[in-house]
């Protein structure tokens, strides 16, 4: 017998299916409690809600778990690449050895960008954000390449080319955001090169230059391919529902993407490693003392938050910031730089994991507090931190787009509202207004 949840409203009794996920998550199925009950439910930033079933991202917040289909987060930091953990996104399962190949293969043959779309970038602002950059270039991406055929046209979606539309993506979004850099510099663009690994190719695009030419370090791309890997995929985090609720109008893929670019941008997402960097270096600027800095975060009266820590979900450590945190000191030793901005996070960490305000709140440090040390020893400048996020999440955009489009069930995202303004009343001309 079904599972079912008993609900009482006004003395009468209805039975609400109770939905099981494979790892024990529990939800009552409200879908049909306005037509029978006349009531909605009201969840404010959605943080009881579950808008969809996903057999992608696996997470336990209490617990601090975090699997993609199912593979524990440290075992992909530790054993495999970026393009590997792209590909078991996208497609359920590990490649083989010579899906690997033609994955990788795919992304090299797909990394060049429409020479046109220069245009574009010579056209912002030097000052633009790169993140508002990357958003534009990533929606006009549809004015240069087709998309998808969906399930409302009436051509059969051809797999072949669903594959391509993913690899553009992946290759070319990397190759824009690098070009980007090199714009705002007023340096000449590097190309990709087929020679070159998905993270290799990357930096070599970054930081090649006529002058000076870059010489790729194994230890670097480890660390950068470590650093996409743990922003892969994140279940149903803000800009994947952007993703999911703008792909469920059933625009183009590129449209969908952009969305998430910019949902990604803001300072209480993906922006915050940008916006940590900027707090620890206040606080060197102010000659290191963290005392005022906890105590604003603590102030109700002040909307200053401890940028890295706490999240929706984890209530306890974030697994991807613990990693993180290991990979600062990693990459440092080997680099053999020093950055005091480190020293200032483990001691801010180390001061809030005893701070009853964070204990009782559970604030942890998450996957932004310790990444912007990483981005800068690979010499990533500070406004591109939020495009390296973006780049690193879009596999997970890419196949929860996909098993959106894919479900059966799929519907246009529209909620509902509990209005709480004027009654009805009339239209009074302006010469009549008080
Ligand atoms: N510093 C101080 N207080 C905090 C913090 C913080 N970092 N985070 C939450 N709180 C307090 C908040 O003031 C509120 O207090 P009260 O209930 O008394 O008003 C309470 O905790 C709950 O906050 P909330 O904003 O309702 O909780 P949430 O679950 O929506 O917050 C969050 C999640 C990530 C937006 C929040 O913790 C935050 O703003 N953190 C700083 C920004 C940050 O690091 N973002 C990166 C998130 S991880 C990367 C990603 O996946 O996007």
């Amino acid at each position: 017998m079904k599972d079912k949840a008993i609900f009482t409203y006004e003395g009468k009794s209805y039975e609400l299916p109770v939905i099981h996920g494979s790892e024990g998550d529990k939800a009552i199925d409200i879908t049909n409690l306005r037509k029978e009950i006349g009531l909605i439910t009201f969840d404010p930033g959605f943080a009881n809600t579950g808008s969809c079933k996903s057999s992608i991202t696996f997470m336990d917040g209490d617990k601090g778990i975090l699997r993609y289909r199912g593979i524990p987060i440290e075992q992909l930091a530790e054993h495999s690449s970026f393009v590997e953990t792209a590909y078991l996104l996208i497609n359920s399962e590990l490649p083989k050895k010579d899906e690997l190949e033609r994955f990788s293969s795919m992304l090299n043959d797909h990394s060049l960008v429409h020479e046109d779309m220069r245009s574009f970038f010579e056209n912002f602002p030097r000052r633009a954000h790169p993140m508002g950059i990357l958003s534009s270039m990533v929606n006009s991406l549809r004015a240069f390449y087709p998309e998808i055929p969906q399930k409302a046209d009436e051509e059969q979606t051809d797999e072949e080319q669903v594959t391509i539309t993913f690899a553009r993506l992946l290759s070319k979004v990397r190759s824009l955001a690098a070009m980007s850099y090199k714009i705002s510099r007023g340096h000449k663009v590097v190309y990709p090169s087929n020679r070159l690994s998905y993270c290799a190719n990357f930096l070599n695009m970054m930081f090649d230059s006529p002058v000076k030419p870059y010489v790729i370090e194994e230890d670097l791309v480890h660390a950068l391919n470590v650093f996409w890997i743990l922003h892969a995929d994140h279940e149903q985090n803000c800009s994947t529902s952007a993703v999911r609720l703008v792909g469920s109008a059933r625009v183009n893929i590129y449209a969908a993407i952009s969305a998430g670019v910019a949902a990604l941008w803001g300072p209480l997402h993906g922006g915050a490693n940008e916006a940590v960097i900027e707090m620890l270096q206040l606080i060197y600027d102010n000659g290191g003392d963290i005392a005022p800095f906890i105590a604003k975060a603590k102030d109700k009266n002040d909307s200053f938050r401890l940028m890295g820590f706490g999240h929706r979900v984890y209530k306890t450590y974030d697994p991807r910031a613990k990693i993180m945190k290991k990979m600062c000191d990693t990459v440092l030793k080997q680099q053999k730089k020093n950055n005091p901005l480190l020293d200032i996070a483990k001691k801010l960490e180390e001061v809030a994991l005893k701070d009853p305000y964070f204990i009782e709140y559970n604030l942890y440090p998450n996957v932004d507090f310790y990444s912007g040390i990483v981005l800068t020893a690979l010499g990533i400048p500070r406004n591109m931190f939020p495009v390296m996020f973006a780049i690193g999440r879009l596999p997970g955009w890419i196949s929860q787009w996909k098993e959106s489009i894919d479900d059966p069930n799929w519907k246009l995202h529209r909620p509902r509202q509990i209005y709480i303004g004027m009654k009805k009343r009339d239209y009074v001309s302006v010469d009549k207004r008080g």
